[in-house]
């Protein structure tokens, strides 16, 4: 089968860094079209550089990456340095990028790749708040129907939150972006905390990366080290939760993930409960199903499919 064509859409973020990585080992599955860097984790300037020094790790150079949008539809940027360090790619000590960024805006190159690829041909990955797809739904409509997929990091419904009591960080941090998303008609994949909580880096998968021997397994190894300190602080967990790589990893295997087609709606209106992903898990509204929110993963096979990919390049 031809590898599925796809748009990344990042904040990196050490687990976004890890995300694009997967995919980048993987050419035989999937078909990086181009990275769009969005403000999340840390500022623009910053995942834009990031996204730049996460391919060039990879020695894939050749992957365009584009800048988007550096705030939120119509709130102010919450950042998560707290979570990833001052920079957002903490951990290893990493060059500066020498490839430039792509000429053009992020949201551009969305509308324009959909447009210029067969319909039903291109998925799209967001792994970060959803600004540059919902601007780039609003500013062409007629982009929508040509999606394949959406295959995205974000939400929680039994794990809750991770940014305030009831929201996760990216749904939070543009929740009118991710009501456009959730109510676009596509279908959506959604990898909520729920299966990322699980998908946890305890230290013998640590040390499978850092025994890969090669630039990308110790910079993951080093990634790994600085990012798991919070969710271990935090929650008492055994490791750094790989959050994003979920949604590569289930390109490759989706076979390696389960979940419910569920009804998803976005808080957009309570100051309390803001960014808030509603999922109709018990099936106890007649609202009708508009995502396949993801609740539980192979852990191992997906460490398996880690290691082994990252190890390739
Ligand atoms: C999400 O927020 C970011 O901190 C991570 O990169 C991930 O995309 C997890 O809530
Ligand atoms: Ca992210």
């Amino acid at each position: 089968m031809a590898p599925r064509k796809i748009i990344i859409d990042t904040d990196p973020g050490q687990d976004d860094a890890v995300a694009i990585l997967l995919a980048l080992a993987s050419p035989d599955e999937i078909e990086v079209l181009g990275i769009t860097a969005v403000a999340g984790n840390v500022p623009l300037s910053l995942t834009a550089k990031n996204a730049r020094i996460v391919c060039e790790l990879a020695g894939q150079t050749g992957v365009p990456v584009y800048a988007g949008c550096d705030r939120p539809l119509i709130r102010p940027l919450v950042t998560a340095e707290h979570v990833h360090g001052k920079t957002g790619l903490d951990g290893p000590v990493l060059p500066d990028p020498e490839m430039p960024l792509a000429d053009g805006h992020a949201v551009d190159f969305i509308i324009e790749t959909l447009r210029k690829h067969d319909s039903g041909t291109v998925t799209l990955c967001p792994l970060g708040p959803l600004t540059n797809i919902a601007m780039a739904f609003r500013k062409a409509p007629d982009i929508v129907d040509r999606v394949q997929e959406i295959v995205l990091m974000g939400g929680a419904y039994f794990e809750v939150g991770n940014i305030t009591p009831t929201a996760e960080f990216n749904i939070h941090v543009d929740p009118e972006a991710a009501d456009i998303v959730f109510r676009s008609g596509r279908p959506i994949v959604v990898m909520p905390l729920d299966v990322t909580h699980k998908a946890l880096v305890t230290k013998p998968r640590n040390d499978a990366f850092r025994a890969l021997g090669n630039k990308v397994g110790i910079a993951v190894a080093e990634m790994t080290d600085f990012f798991e300190r919070f969710d271990k602080e935090k929650y008492g967990s055994a490791g750094a939760p790989l959050h994003d790589p979920c949604v590569t990893a289930y390109l490759i295997r989706p076979e390696l993930f389960s979940g419910r087609q569920v009804n998803v709606e976005v808080e957009t209106r309570s100051e309390l409960t803001m960014g808030m992903t509603i999922a109709d898990w018990w099936g106890v509204t007649d609202r009708a199903p508009n995502a396949l929110f993801i609740g539980d993963l192979d852990a191992d096979g997906f460490f398996e499919l880690l290691t082994e990919r990252l190890g390739r390049l």
